[in-house]
């Protein structure tokens, strides 16, 4: 099938707190985006679209020659909106007509593996379902109120949702056209519209760098190791 991959990037980044919109900021000599597009530069993608903040379109278009090098132009750059919901939207009014399966990834999952991409893209060509990387909870969980633990909750039938997220395009487009409130994630918003999601393996590296202890441990995992 064709694939485009949508990378929404155009967050802020409030808890990350680092100065400038979370996609920019360096982890080590290069930022994130840069590093989630060299993920994505390895999967057999025949498009994709990087969802940017306003104002930032010619940065976005800098990093992705720089992952794409002379396949750049398989690459387009729109600007997102005020919910990361709005920034897939606007991520999926720029696919090319011969797209036939998306993937929609977040930017700040920035040393996503390639082979998780491939899982997901086989995982929606074999089942036509859309599919989640997923990995066990490991914390053991408590239903609280305010101070009050309530009860424990088995881990056992929950999983942790990562990104890329796929799907069939023409079901991901019509699940957006009829979404009425906005949903935790892609997956979720497809599953209300009365589709079935399948799971895959994620993988540990594919963590979202959400505060600055991600971000250290994004730091931390591309230090070269002392000889
Ligand atoms: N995102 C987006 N458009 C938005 C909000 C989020 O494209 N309006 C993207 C982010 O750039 C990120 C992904 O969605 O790659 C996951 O969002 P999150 O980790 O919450 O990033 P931010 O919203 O930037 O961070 P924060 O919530 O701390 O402000
Ligand atoms: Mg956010």
């Amino acid at each position: 099938p064709r694939v485009a991959v949508i990378v929404v990037a155009a967050g802020s980044g409030t808890r990350l707190s680092a100065g400038a919109p979370k996609a920019f900021v360096g982890i080590d000599e290069l930022p994130i985006l840069r590093h989630a597009l060299d993920g994505v530069a390895a999967a057999p993608t025949a498009q994709v679209v990087i969802v940017a903040p306003a104002g930032r379109e010619g940065d976005a278009r800098t990093e992705a020659e720089a992952a794409f090098g002379d396949r750049s132009d398989l690459v387009s750059v729109v600007v997102g909106g005020q919910t990361r919901q709005q920034s897939v939207a606007a991520g999926l009014a720029a696919l090319w007509a011969d797209v036939e399966t998306v993937l929609v990834h977040d930017a700040a999952r920035a040393l996503t593996p390639p082979d998780v991409f491939e899982r997901v893209i086989a995982e929606v060509d074999r089942s036509g379902a859309g599919v989640v990387p997923v990995r066990p909870v490991v914390d053991t969980l408590k239903r609280v109120t305010g101070a009050a633990v309530d009860e424990a909750v088995d881990r056992a039938p929950l999983a942790a949702a990562q990104t890329p997220q796929g799907f069939p395009r023409a079901l991901l487009e019509s699940a957006y056209a009829t979404a009425a409130e906005e949903f935790t994630d892609d997956t979720a918003l497809f599953a209300a519209a009365g589709h079935p999601v399948h799971t895959v393996a994620g993988d540990d590296l594919s963590f979202k760098i959400t505060t600055p202890a991600d971000l250290d441990r994004a730091r931390h995992l591309l230090r070269p190791t002392a000889a």
